[in-house]
């Protein structure tokens, strides 16, 4: 592969949207921040400049990150923060993966605004298994806020209540003409008629997952999460945040002007930003002609939703052939709740929190891989509950006893062992999916249902010839998924729902895996300039 540089000078930098202007951090000036390109088997070497007053650190949200934890970017987890003034280059090698991804700040709530795309393209020798398109286009899906982002979230923290719903959602940074601010342009795709372009759709929402639709146009979903599928025919696509989904657009039409819309998804009553952003796909030649408008899913649109992830399955082709792990050696259960922990200065006496088996996990102040790397005590304990500590009728009627047990507590997996986990959801407090995303690997989705999780019987209906691969997956609302995955990869890898608001309550824990006993099995050493706390 190629070497390829990058730099991201990360600042401060004013941006207007809903006719109104904060200083906003952002990443060479730009919100969302610039695609990163890299062919498979390349290496990339990104500096990135801290030029602003927080701490920070980049994610490269899926790549796999062989043996180089060291570049995964959580803060707190596989580094100490970049510091204000201070800088860091990330060198790793995209392997065994092509397709979107993205890249994204992982910490605070900084990753509203510096976030971007990652776009891996295929080896020359192994091209795309469909017809090449005329052209590609990356479309953000995001959210934006008119006051201060980390404004939010402190408050939110300091009062323990949720933090307030973002003002607007955009397409590439633009929200459209909305009611508050009618001279807001949005993003405008030109397409020639008769072709096939290549949409690379992310979702970057920091909360809400999304319905995304073209009027007058299906799409042909080809690939999620950098992972190829058996294409499908859609009219309306569902994504989470942390999850990427590429699209053939076929230019079926002579003329005119479409418009595009993303809104949330939501089976529950709690409170969500409804508004649409809207963007317009333009046949080239059309100028004076109104646009074709189309409505979202409404926020409940459960069967949608449902049929959309029931058509996901991996490719599983010859040449990119689906290897689920079959003989398990970890068998995990994780149930997903919200609690209330006691907080002398919140309201109430009370903070929400969130925990998988009951432990809301709390950061440390150091780097936990450096910490295992290094061998040193003190920091996390690896006895993080493979089960739940109490079992109770997981989406009936909810335990009396609210409270959390709070804990750096890692999973130790053996290199190599395979993995299975079962998501369950208790429905606790907030009724919504968990888009669980786990660093490190990507892992296959065997089996998805409704209320308690069944071992007999559930285990039975496992997909284990084509599931989906992925590296972030919806624990449904009341319901459990499963998934599977090789450890691989060693090093300490963040698990954690890619909700912000629920990482930030403590829905997270991280996964520690041993180096194996061959020569290309262990965790590198850390580079010369990796940060300190
Ligand atoms: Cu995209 Cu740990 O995050």
């Amino acid at each position: 592969g190629n070497i390829r540089h990058y730099k991201f000078n990360v600042m401060m930098t004013n941006v207007t949207r809903l006719c109104s202007t904060k200083p906003t951090v952002t990443v060479n000036g730009k919100f969302p921040g610039p695609t990163i390109y890299a062919r498979e088997d390349d290496t990339l070497l990104i500096k990135v400049v801290n030029q602003v007053h927080y701490n920070l650190s980049i994610h490269w949200h899926g790549v796999k990150q062989l043996r180089t934890c060291w570049a995964d970017g959580p803060a707190y987890i596989a580094q100490c923060p970049i510091q204000p003034g201070k800088s860091y280059v990330y060198n790793f090698t995209v392997t065994e993966q092509r397709g979107t991804l993205f890249w994204h700040a992982h910490i605070l709530w900084l990753r509203a605004t510096v976030h971007g795309a990652v776009v891996i393209l295929p080896k020359h020798t192994l091209p795309y298994p469909f017809s090449k398109p005329k052209k590609e286009v990356v479309i953000i899906l995001g959210e934006w806020w008119k006051s201060d982002v980390e404004a939010v979230v402190d408050e939110a923290t300091q009062s323990g209540l949720p933090p307030n719903i973002s003002d607007a959602h955009t397409i590439n940074g633009l929200t459209g003409p909305v009611s508050t601010c009618s001279s807001q342009e949005g993003f405008n795709f030109l397409v020639e008629p008769g072709k096939k372009y290549l949409l690379r759709i992310i979702n970057a929402a920091l909360n809400e997952e999304l319905f995304f639709k073209i009027a007058g146009h299906n799409l042909t979903v080809v690939e999620v999460d950098a992972a190829y599928v058996k294409p499908f025919e859609t009219e309306t696509i569902l994504t989470a945040p942390g999850q990427t989904t590429n699209v053939i657009l076929s230019t079926n039409n002579k003329n005119g002007k479409y418009s595009m819309v993303t809104s949330p998804y939501m089976d529950s009553p709690i409170l969500v930003n409804n508004k649409a952003a809207t963007a317009t796909l333009q046949y080239i030649g059309t100028h004076n002609s109104s646009t074709a408008f189309t409505v979202s899913p409404p926020r409940n649109a459960t069967s949608i939703a449902f049929n959309f992830m029931d058509s996901l399955k991996s490719l599983n082709s010859k040449k990119y052939p689906a290897k689920v792990p079959i003989k398990i050696n970890h068998s995990l259960f994780f149930i997903i709740s919200l609690g209330l922990n006691p907080c002398a200065t919140c309201y109430r006496g009370f903070r929400i929190v969130a925990a998988i088996n009951n432990v809301t996990f709390v950061m440390p102040s150091v780097s936990l891989l450096s910490t295992h790397f290094f061998n040193k005590s003190g920091v996390f304990t690896d006895d993080f509950p493979g089960n739940p500590q109490n079992a109770f009728d997981y989406t009936g009627v909810p335990p009396e006893n609210l409270r959390t047990m709070e804990g750096t507590k890692l999973y130790r997996l053996e290199y190599n062992s395979n993995v299975q986990i079962i998501l369950q959801d208790t429905g606790l407090l907030s009724p919504e999916n968990h888009p669980m995303h786990l660093h490190g690997f990507n892992f296959f989705v065997v089996g998805r249902g409704k209320g308690n999780f069944n071992p007999k019987e559930d285990s039975k209906k496992f997909n284990l010839v084509d599931p989906v691969e992925r590296n972030t997956i919806n624990a449904p609302s009341g319901g459990w998924v499963a998934i599977r995955f090789r450890a691989n990869n060693p090093g300490v890898w963040f698990f954690h729902c890619h909700l912000e608001v629920h990482t930030t309550w403590g829905l997270k824990m991280a996964f520690v895996v041993n180096n194996g006993n061959g020569p290309n099995e262990s965790l590198l050493p850390p580079p010369k300039d990796l940060p300190k706390c």
